[in-house]
């Protein structure tokens, strides 16, 4: 049978058409450019759908035996960069098919046995995201301890903490560290609540309505491992959902932008920390670029390419859902664009968190800027203010003398720390010598002993909470 022959023969729907596509028409329908990259998940899928169907005697011993040989050489093929792609063969799924029929003759035909490449293609997606989340799952993990060893490092030291981006009161680097790894540890847990519900089997289902071979999905299942919990097999309940239903797809890119909102945080703060104006952080050199003009550059690139690529990632998410968004049950060829928002969702992500695990890594930290930046801010008014409603002031009453005082020292520019205790007392006479610990920083840091504070034994305590829960 000649190349030729074959492709044709693999397409089941060619008896019945009278003319063949264009050039440009097969461009435009073929999948097989991007979605090759699901050929592993392809082949494991056939060789489980293989297994079930000769154990329940739908396909002979000698068949399935067959298939293996044929899928093992496949494998091979492909490995080493032997496997000849053909755009003529639409997708992934049928030019494995093909080639497996090439090999192996009729076995190869009996593959499709009970099957569709509807619930095909949606187990190949499926099968490919769940590892790809696993794989992220691990590297959030990294990133998480990464972010834990810079903040125990820093738990003492002083940074202007910002609302509205204007100094509002200290705070511990550490424990500015310690939000973005509360952020990145609920990407996690939604990553694992998304691998359950993407961790399905659809196969099975076939076009849309089931099938009339006596499938046993459920042992399909289990040598997939798609399994719950408890170990019970997951399969998809509803055949019509099952090829059509791409929930997983969504959810994951859902979960994936907003960890990619928090790279962007934090990258904006990293890109401001490392200007000249603020000058709180170093970032080593090979995250950065120069300028091609001006000779003193050095450019945060990675940082602000991570918030660009942000967009990219929630356009993926905005693509996929509107894709989803006017489909009548069950499966429909809109469906074949739902891959190429996904990989490079996963692409995109997998890169972040490979390189910010390094960037965080190296980050250099210079303490006197962001203690002297503190300062400049008069930080500890509200320290001043808790001071006198400590002695029975009541707040709001506190609040409108510090006012007073923060007024006043602008106008000499000093800090509050910096005015004569005289002075003071001149706004509140129950200002005493005892308000100087108050207004330092550092007495302000650690009178916010409270859970989820900033004093620097809370972030310890932080610190050590994280540690246990990362195995660190
Ligand atoms: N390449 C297709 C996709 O990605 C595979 C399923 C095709 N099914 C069909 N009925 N044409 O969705």
């Amino acid at each position: 049978m000649s190349a030729n022959q074959l492709d044709k023969k693999s397409q089941a729907w060619s008896a019945l058409f009278s003319e063949p596509m264009s050039d440009l028409v097969k461009r435009y329908t073929a999948s097989v450019g991007f979605d090759q990259r699901l050929w592993q998940a392809d082949i494991t899928g056939s060789l489980a759908h293989a297994e079930m169907l000769a154990a329940q005697g739908i396909i002979g011993a000698d068949d399935h035996a067959a298939i293996q040989r044929g899928m093992a050489q496949i494998t091979q093929e492909i490995e080493s960069g032997g496997f000849e792609w053909k755009l003529d063969l639409e997708d992934v799924h049928l030019n494995i098919e093909a080639r497996l029929t090439q090999i192996v003759g009729d076995a190869g035909k009996r593959l499709h046995t009970g099957r569709s490449r509807n619930d095909q293609v949606a187990t190949d997606v499926r099968l490919w995201l769940r590892d790809e989340i696993t794989a992220i799952g691990g590297l959030l993990t990294e990133l998480q301890r990464a972010l834990v060893e810079v903040a125990d490092k820093n738990a003492e030291v002083i940074l202007p903490g910002f609302t509205h981006l204007q100094v509002a009161q200290p705070v511990s680097f550490g424990h500015h560290l310690l939000a973005y790894v509360e952020m990145f540890s609920r990407d996690a847990e939604r990553m694992g609540d998304v691998f359950r519900r993407t961790n399905r089997l659809p196969l099975g289902a076939a076009a849309l309505a089931g099938t009339s071979y006596p499938l046993d999905r459920e042992r399909v299942a289990k040598t997939l491992g798609m399994v719950d919990a408890d170990g019970n097999p997951a399969v998809c309940q509803n055949s019509l959902d099952a090829v059509s239903d791409r929930d997983f797809a969504i959810e994951f890119t859902a979960a994936a932008a907003l960890c990619m909102i928090h790279f962007s945080r934090m990258s904006e703060e990293l890109v401001l920390w490392m200007s000249q104006n603020f000058g709180f952080i170093d970032l080593a050199d090979r995250f950065c670029t120069g300028s091609s003009i001006m000779p003193q550059k050095k450019n945060p690139d990675v940082p602000e390419l991570a918030r660009g690529k942000t967009g990219r990632v929630v356009g993926h998410l905005m693509g996929l859902i509107t894709l989803m968004k006017g489909q009548p049950l069950a499966y429909n060829k809109d469906n074949q664009e739902d891959k190429e928002p996904l990989f490079d969702t996963v692409d995109t992500l997998k890169d972040t968190l490979r390189i910010f695990c390094e960037l965080v890594a190296g980050i250099t930290v210079k303490p006197e800027a962001m203690e002297r930046a503190a300062l400049r801010g008069y930080a500890t008014a509200t320290d001043l203010a808790d001071y006198l409603v400590k002695k029975g002031l009541p707040f709001r009453d506190a609040h409108e003398v510090v006012a007073h005082a923060v007024k006043m020292a602008i106008g000499e520019g000093l800090d509050l720390s910096a005015l004569p205790l005289e002075t003071l007392r001149g706004f509140n006479s129950a200002i005493d010598a005892d308000v100087f610990e108050v207004l330092s920083l550092r007495g302000s840091l650690n009178a916010r002993n409270v859970l989820g504070g900033t004093a620097p034994a809370q972030v310890r305590a932080q610190v050590a909470r994280h540690r246990a829960r990362l195995g660190q």
